[in-house]
């Protein structure tokens, strides 16, 4: 499924509004991961990128991006949308890094380019990953890393659509993830534990961790509303994947 030209009109639609709604909130600090913006600090998945060749999958506004550039990395920011990448120059400050507009399924770079290929909710979320993940290990040098957050299939199967967002009732069946549909032909993608182990070692990539990010009660959930609100404090809500390229 070709979902390029869907996604894109959908993130230039709504990049106005969800930089205004979620920007204040990813940006508050350096390194937030996920719906609930717990720090690398404590989830320790991306380490020290000094000096790196860093490529941001799916960069929006460019918030990680730009948090990295001014640790020392040099980094590229991919995004689809146009819209999205206005935000990122806008909002680019002294802490230069380049911006390209492409997709994850196709990405415009040499093999072994990068030392970090890392996406927070960005282009393995938005696109198959059995197409993402190939061109993610192709750009990756050996002993590069892959590391990218992604919402938990159980988080996925208790989203309930009408009441707009997470009970504790099933509602999709686990084995029927795959592309969630996003609207006029947009389209997120969704994968099994089993699928993603899949994907990962078919793309040559060794897995070293998957952490399942752990919010305290009390922790507010940014994009998604959650009955009990303490959801993912009892439930992966996401999960974070880190792998390198042997
Ligand atoms: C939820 S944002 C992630 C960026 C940032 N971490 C954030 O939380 O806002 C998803 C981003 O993925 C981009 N995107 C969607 N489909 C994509 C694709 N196929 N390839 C690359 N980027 C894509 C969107 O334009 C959007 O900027």
């Amino acid at each position: 499924m070709d979902s390029i030209p869907a996604n894109r009109r959908l993130w230039n639609r709504i990049s106005g509004a969800y930089q205004r709604r979620h920007d204040p909130r990813i940006g508050a600090e350096p390194r937030l991961w996920g719906m609930y913006s717990l720090p690398d600090a404590r989830l320790r998945a991306l380490g020290d990128v000094t000096g790196k060749r860093v490529l941001e999958l799916g960069c929006g506004a460019g918030q990680w991006s730009r948090s990295l550039a001014a640790e020392g990395a040099h980094v590229v920011g991919v995004d689809l949308s146009e819209a999205q990448l206005d935000a990122a120059v806008r909002a680019r400050g002294a802490d230069r890094y380049w911006l390209v507009q492409g997709a994850a399924e196709r990405l415009p770079f040499a093999a072994d380019s990068f030392d970090l290929v890392f996406c927070d909710f960005g282009g393995l979320s938005w696109a198959p990953p059995h197409l993402a993940v190939p061109q993610a290990a192709r750009v990756l040098r050996r002993g590069g890393r892959l590391v990218f957050n992604v919402a938990s299939p159980w988080f996925e199967a208790c989203y309930d659509e009408a009441a707009g967002g997470v009970t504790t009732t099933l509602r999709q069946d686990y084995f029927g993830l795959g592309a969630v549909a996003e609207g006029d032909g947009a389209a997120s993608y969704q994968l099994t534990y089993g699928d993603w182990v899949r994907v990962l070692r078919g793309a040559g990539l060794v897995i070293d961790d998957l952490i399942e990010p752990r919010p305290d009660p009390g922790t507010p959930n940014g994009y998604n509303r959650t009955e009990p609100t303490d959801w993912a404090h009892r439930w992966p809500a996401e999960l974070l994947w880190v792998t390198h390229k042997p």
